[in-house]
C-alpha cells in the first residue's frame, strides 16, 4: 500500500541528499533566524555536498523556536498556513508550529503509513483517544486514519467510562492513546467487569510519552492486544515521524525519506555513530511552512539498522535529557524505575516518583499501585524487593510505597511521573 517504503538503501541516500539540499536552501532563503545562524557559523547551503556535510551546519533548539514566537520561524507567508499547533510547554511560552496545505497532506500520508505499519487496515474502526486541540496527537492521528480508509471515532481524552463503552459497542479494532492512559482504561474495563478479549480490540498504537518493554508486556497481557510504539514531536510534524511494525515490534522505523535523523552527544553536540546512545536530532527534508534544520529533540535513544525496511529504526526512548533526575548525584530516568517496578507481577504501571530534600540529602520516594488489594505480608515483600532492585540498579536507597489500586492519579494524556519538591 505504501510503495515508498520499499526503497533500497542506495536510493534512499540519494533521495535524502537531493531533498536535503533543497530543504537547506528553502530554510536559508526563507527563515531569517536560520540564515543568521548559518552566517554566524560561516556555512552556506552550497557547502553541502554529501549527507555527512550536514554536521557542519548549526543546530536548532527549542529556545530558537521560542525566541521566534509566535510566527518568526515560518518559511512561507502566514496567510498560506492552513493550521497552527502548539506544544504545551511546561515552562514559559509554548512552541508554535505552522503547516501549509501540502504539509497537512503529507502528515496525513505519513500517519496513514504509520498506522498501517502498526497494524491498522482500511475498513477498521479506529478509536482515537489522543487529545484533540493544539496538541498534535488527536488531529494528526485523525487525518491519518481517515487517509488509510478507516472509520475514525474522534473520542479525545477523558470520560473513562464512555471510552470503554464506545470501544466495545462500536467494535474498535484499533485504539490510539498514550500507554499510561491505556492502563487506566484497562482498569476501567475491569471495573465494569468486561473482558477486553470479548471485544473486537486487537491493536493499540501508543506514544507521546516514554514507555518501557515492561509496560508493553503489561498492556498486551491485560488487554490481549498487540501494543505498538509510535513516535513524533510537534516541532518536526507531530505523531508519525516514526512507527513500529506490528510484525517485528523492534523499535519505531523512522520515515527517513522525510526526516533525516542523527544522534549527537547531548553535552558537546558531537556526532555519534549509529548504535551509540545520545540525543536524537532531526532535519526536515520536505516540510514547507516550518522546516527545522538539525532540531535538538532532547530525546535520548540510539539509531538501529533497518529491519522491515531499509530505513533506520530508533531504540525505545530512555527519556528526555531534561527529564533526567539527579538524585544524590546519581542520574536516573523514570523509565529505569518503571522497568524495575514491572518486573514484579503484583505491581502495576501506575506509579509516581517524588523527590524531596531533608537537610543536604535528596529523598527518593516511589509510590506504585498494586494490582489488587494485597495481604500485608505480600505488599511488604513486594515493597522490600523493589527497594532492593532499585538499589541494585542505581545504588540509591529509595522509599517504596505499595499503594492500593486507584491511589495514584491518572492522566488522560502524557503521564506526569515525577513530582520534584526539592
Ligand atoms: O507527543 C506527538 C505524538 C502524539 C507522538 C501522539 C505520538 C503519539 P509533543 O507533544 O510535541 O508531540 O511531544 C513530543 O513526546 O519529544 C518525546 O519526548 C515524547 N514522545 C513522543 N512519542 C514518544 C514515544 C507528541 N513513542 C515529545 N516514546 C517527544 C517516547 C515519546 N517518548
Amino acid at each position: 500500500m505504501f510503495p515508498e517504503i520499499t526503497v533500497s538503501l542506495e536510493e534512499l541516500r540519494a533521495l535524502q541528499l537531493k531533498r536535503l539540499r533543497a530543504a537547506l536552501r528553502h530554510a536559508y532563503d526563507n527563515q531569517a533566524p536560520y540564515r543568521a545562524k548559518c552566517a554566524g557559523t560561516g556555512v552556506h547551503p552550497d557547502d553541502l555536498r554529501r549527507l555527512e556535510d550536514l554536521r557542519r551546519f548549526p543546530f536548532t533548539s527549542k529556545a530558537d523556536l521560542r525566541d521566534a514566537y509566535p510566527f518568526g520561524m515560518l518559511a512561507i507567508p502566514r496567510e498560506r498556513c492552513v493550521r497552527i499547533h502548539a506544544s504545551s510547554g511546561t515552562t514559559g511560552r509554548p512552541t508554535v508550529v505552522g503547516y501549509s496545505a501540502r504539509d497537512i497532506d503529507l502528515w496525513a500520508e505519513l500517519m496513514a503509513r504509520s498506522l498501517h505499519a502498526g497494524g491498522a487496515r482500511p475498513g477498521d474502526i479506529i478509536h482515537n483517544a489522543y487529545g484533540y486541540g493544539l496538541f498534535t496527537g488527536g488531529l494528526g492521528a485523525h487525518y491519518g486514519a481517515e487517509r488509510l480508509g478507516c472509520t475514525v471515532v474522534p473520542m479525545s481524552g477523558g470520560f473513562g467510562e464512555r471510552q470503554v463503552q464506545l470501544i466495545r459497542e462500536f467494535g474498535a479494532r484499533v485504539v490510539l492513546m498514550t500507554p499510561s492512559y491505556m492502563l487506566a482504561i484497562a482498569d476501567e474495563f475491569e471495573r465494569q467487569g468486561i473482558d477486553p478479549s470479548d471485544t473486537a480490540l486487537r491493536v493499540g498504537i501508543f506514544g507521546a510519552e516514554p514507555w518501557t518493554e515492561g509496560m508493553r508486556a503489561e498492556i498486551e497481557r491485560r488487554l490481549g492486544i498487540d501494543a505498538v510504539d509510535i513516535y513524533g514531536l510537534s516541532e518536526v510534524m507531530g505523531p508519525g515521524v516514526a512507527c513500529e511494525f506490528v510484525e517485528s515490534k523492534d523499535g519505531p522505523t523512522i520515515w527517513e525519506d522525510h526526516f533525516y535523523p542523527e544522534i549527537v552527544d547531548p553535552e558537546t553536540g558531537e556526532a555519534k555513530a549509529d548504535g551509540e546512545p545520545g540525543e536524537l536530532v532531526f532535519t526536515s527534508l520536505t516540510k514547507e511552512a516550518m522546516p527545522v534544520m538539525r532540531y535538538r529533540t532532547r530525546d535520548l535513544t540510539r539509531l538501529l539498522p533497518g529491519s522491515v525496511t531499509a530505513m533506520r529504526r530508533m531504540a525505545k526512548i530512555t527519556g528526555r535529557s531534561d527529564d533526567m533526575l539527579i538524585v544524590r548525584g546519581v542520574n536516573l530516568f523514570p523509565s529505569q524505575v518503571e522497568e524495575q517496578i514491572l518486573r514484579d507481577p503484583v505491581l502495576t504501571g501506575h506509579y509516581v516518583i517524588e523527590l524531596t530534600r531533608s537537610g543536604a540529602l535528596d529523598d527518593l520516594l516511589v509510590r506504585v499501585e498494586a494490582r489488587a488489594v494485597l495481604a500485608d505480608e505480600v505488599a511488604t515483600r513486594a515493597q522490600m524487593a523493589l527497594v532492593d532492585r532499585l538499589k541494585g540498579m542505581c545504588g540509591l536507597s529509595a522509599t517504596v510505597e505499595v499503594a492500593v489500586p486507584g491511589a495514584v492519579e491518572r492522566s488522560m494524556g502524557k503521564a506526569k511521573r515525577v513530582i520534584d519538591r526539592r
